[in-house]
């Protein structure tokens, strides 16, 4: 026999003891809720039972609006604090609009962390760039923040990001200080530029043409929509980075988010489990055949 014993956990009479069941939301409250962009906004939130949330960078939670549904979210804060927990959203749709509308004090449910994880520890002693598109920097900012907080580990960290707009930039005060940080170059571009732009205007994978890198001794992290992803791994292979040596996130649809209803399916792999952070060379059959 099997009681629910408290929010999510469940007590088993025969073995009396106590298992999590990932299917269960935790309730959790909107500590803080702001737009950083025009359609994209940042939700803080903490757990009910006020116990810690602790994540790896790059992981997501399944983020639950009573009545309406659940969306995979990145969780986009830093893993060394744990005790709120910040989620970047681009309202999309039915789920990630209702999130827009909620208010301070309001609960939603969050089930997770789930996946895989940016394992910066690789890439002690290397060169890092990371080349992020639009909302892609969401789930890279915990790497981020990762390899700041010991910086001395790592070599040159680059960062390249753009987005569609000056105005679609997100971070932009945090990206003003993280450029200010030593060892850290940050290029940015945008797609549409207007008379008060004085940066790169162009796609992300212009911004290759600004840096020369010490290829073989070089980590990647990409991130960003698909077609982005593409094109810009294709720059690092030919600037001569290894395949090992990249990292990528993907996206699919999800529902359970803990690989038993094959919605994320991704050829043999499932993006809930196995990823959402993969090695290129593990997915580079699959995505190069991907049709954009
Ligand atoms: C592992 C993982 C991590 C993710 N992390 C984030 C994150 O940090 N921040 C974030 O904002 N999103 C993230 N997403 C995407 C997010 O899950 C979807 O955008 C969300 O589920 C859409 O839900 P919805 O109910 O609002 O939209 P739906 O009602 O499902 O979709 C409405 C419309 O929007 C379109 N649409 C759906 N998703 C997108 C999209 N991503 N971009 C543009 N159009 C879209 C659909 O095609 C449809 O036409 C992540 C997804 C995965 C799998
Ligand atoms: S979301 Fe169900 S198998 Fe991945």
């Amino acid at each position: 026999m099997t009681f629910i014993e408290g929010n999510n956990s469940l007590l088993t009479a025969e073995t009396n003891t106590i298992i999590t069941d990932p299917m269960i939301p935790n309730l959790f409250t909107i500590k803080k809720i702001f737009w950083e962009t025009d359609d994209t906004f940042t939700i803080e939130i903490e757990s009910q039972d006020k116990s810690s949330f602790n994540f790896k960078p790059g992981q997501f939670n399944m983020l639950y609006v009573f009545g309406m549904g659940e969306s995979a979210i990145s969780i986009c804060s830093d893993p060394s604090k744990n005790k709120t927990i910040l989620h970047t959203i681009h309202r999309v749709g039915n789920v990630t609009s209702k999130l827009s509308q909620l208010k301070k004090g309001d609960t939603i449910g969050v089930r997770g962390p789930f996946g895989s994880n940016w394992d910066v520890t690789k890439f002690y002693g290397k060169d890092v760039v990371i080349v992020v598109g639009g909302i892609g920097l969401a789930p890279l900012r915990p790497a981020i923040y990762s390899i700041f907080k010991e910086r001395k580990k790592f070599n040159r960290v680059i960062i390249l990001y753009g987005a569609r707009t000056a105005l679609d930039l997100l971070y932009r005060v945090e990206l003003e200080h993280w450029s200010k940080t030593k060892n850290v170059e940050i290029l940015t571009t945008i797609d549409r530029g207007d008379s008060s732009w004085r940066g790169n205007i162009g796609v992300v994978t212009n911004l290759f043409n600004y840096i020369k890198l010490d290829a073989l001794n070089t980590y990647s992290m990409v991130c960003g929509p698909e077609i982005m992803m593409k094109f810009s791994i294709e720059e690092l292979l030919k600037l001569g980075v290894e395949e090992k040596n990249i990292y990528l996130s993907l996206e699919r649809n999800m529902k359970c988010a803990i690989g038993f209803c094959g919605h994320c399916q991704y050829t043999s792999k499932f993006i809930c489990k196995d990823g959402p952070v993969f090695n290129y060379s593990q997915v580079k059959d699959i995505f190069n055949l991907y049709e954009v």
